[in-house]
């Protein structure tokens, strides 16, 4: 019988990153919105990235079906279900608020729609969950700043701020002021950086925005300094390997810097970004890089207490006691 999956937790998912092909018809049969491809097949062979923009234009347009607040609920559904059948025990759910008002679905409807699922998430799949919202960092200042105001009456169901979008050309301080006003609400704070961009956005992220995480960070590899800083102040980098091949970053698994990354200490966790468009939910992530990065039953396990440690847990420090504990007595196997 097949041992139980390795408890993790996952922190860098967007949810609309996880609108599965079948989903996406589903849903446009549903709402009545033409796709301009015919069938799945036809839109899986579309998932042929150059980058992080070319990506972009394909999952901005296929939010296009994402209308009502029963959308949003089964979009969250989906992903839990099968998040939790690969381990998932926490969940931090990034989402793209302005790349659903700018279409016309109200700020609450996502935020309701997406909410309910995630309240829901621990009686029927048994994984707790938290709630991001992400400024498009390829809008202006304002935009995001209008987002924030926004979200004003919905703070009970969001726990912190993040940044994402097209990462080069729009560098961290663009967005010093909504992160400083998100700080004055308590909200937590995470950024996009190192992705694409250069290491000195990692920098801005932690110094001008204050985040307490990483989201990528991968080129940070390029600055022994920055390395130490990240080392000593036990910033963790949310990993994407999985991503990082499908959108170039990288030129194949093998050349992925995540055993590096562990072997400088850096607090580093493995996630998936946006699994259906690359490749694979968090399972298939861990299972890809042990296997071609070669990471042992024990560099596996390191993974999934880093992923317990970086979550914004510190609210319930009793549960993270209790998935540290589930890790410590998963079976020795090898597979994650
Ligand atoms: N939005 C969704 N996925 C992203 C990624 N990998 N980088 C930046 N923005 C994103
Ligand atoms: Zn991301």
């Amino acid at each position: 019988m097949a041992l139980p999956a390795l408890p993790k937790a996952e922190l860098h998912l967007h949810i609309e990153g996880t609108l599965e092909p079948e989903l996406a018809f589903a849903l446009a049969a549903r709402n009545g919105v033409p796709l301009p491809f015919a069938d799945t097949e036809e839109l899986r062979a579309a998932y042929d990235f150059a980058d992080l923009q070319s990506f972009l234009d394909l999952y901005y347009a296929l939010m296009a079906v994402l209308r009502t607040e029963q959308d949003f609920a089964d979009l969250a559904d989906a992903y839990l279900e099968r998040a939790a059948a690969q381990g998932v025990r926490h969940a931090e759910v990034f989402f793209d608020p302005q790349a659903h008002t700018a279409r016309g679905v109200p700020f609450g409807t996502v935020v309701e729609g997406l909410g309910r699922a995630l309240e829901g998430a621990e009686e029927r799949h048994g994984v707790s969950t938290r709630l991001i919202m992400c400024f498009l960092r390829d809008q202006s200042a304002e935009s995001a700043l209008a987002t924030l105001e926004e979200a004003r009456p919905h703070l009970d169901r969001i726990t912190g701020v993040g940044l994402d979008s097209a990462e080069v050309g729009h560098p961290p301080a663009k967005f010093a002021e909504v992160f400083a006003a998100a700080a004055e609400l308590g909200l937590r704070r995470v950024a996009h950086a190192g992705e694409e961009g250069p290491p000195e956005y990692v920098r801005e992220a932690l110094d001008v925005l204050g985040v307490e995480r990483i989201d990528h960070g991968l080129r940070a590899m390029e600055d022994p300094e920055l390395v130490a800083r990240l080392v000593r102040e036990r910033v963790p980098l949310t990993l994407c390997p999985l991503s990082n091949v499908r959108l170039r970053a990288v030129d194949t698994l093998a050349d992925h810097p995540l055993r590096a990354m562990m072997d400088a200490g850096l607090l580093v966790t493995v996630n998936s970004d946006d699994p259906a468009y690359f490749g694979g939910y968090v399972g298939d992530n861990f299972h890809a890089v042990a296997g071609v990065l070669g990471l042992g039953p024990e560099e596996q396990r390191a993974l999934a207490r880093n992923s317990f440690e970086a979550a914004f847990l510190e609210d319930d420090e009793e549960r993270r006691a209790r998935y540290l504990a589930e890790v410590a007595a998963h079976p020795r196997d090898p597979r994650a």
